[in-house]
């Protein structure tokens, strides 16, 4: 699978570190920042794919696994840095999981909401990857 981690430009200062997300960061407009954060031990979140959306994940704080699914193979990435991001673009199965405590998922999204652009049934994104 084409997995691409973006790196976030970094300030790095002794009175402690700036990043920043502009439009040449990530290949998309952004349209919609939304986070999850209070993520008890042990949940699981995504478990679902888009047709359209493309998202930049960014574990702003504490880390956690992002398991990838292309309709074809599998891969998990662990996301632990604020400095860097991962792009998942349309069509990919994800689910997010193994939330370290106090930690916070930024995601960087191409779209507003819509529901309709979800694919939330795994057969569901089986089919719509052959057709
Ligand atoms: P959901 O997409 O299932 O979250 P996740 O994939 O992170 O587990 O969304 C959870 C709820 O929040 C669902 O009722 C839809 C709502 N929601 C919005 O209203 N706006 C948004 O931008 C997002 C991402 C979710």
């Amino acid at each position: 699978m084409n997995i691409q981690i973006i790196a976030i430009p970094k300030i790095e200062e002794r009175r402690g570190n700036l990043s920043v997300i502009e439009g040449d960061t990530v290949p998309f407009e952004i349209k919609r920042v939304y986070y999850l954060y209070d993520v008890p031990s042990g949940a699981e979140r995504g478990g679902h794919a888009h047709k359209n959306l493309q998202q930049f994940l960014v574990a702003l704080s504490g880390c956690f696994d992002v398991v990838l699914n292309d309709g074809k193979e599998e891969q998990i990435i662990t996301l632990n840095k604020p400095y860097e991001g991962l792009l998942i673009k349309s069509g990919i199965w994800r689910e997010l999981q193994n939330f370290s405590s106090g930690s916070v998922c930024l995601v960087v999204a191409s779209e507003v909401y819509i529901e309709e652009d979800y694919i939330r049934d795994f057969e569901e994104f089986k089919a719509f990857k052959i057709s």
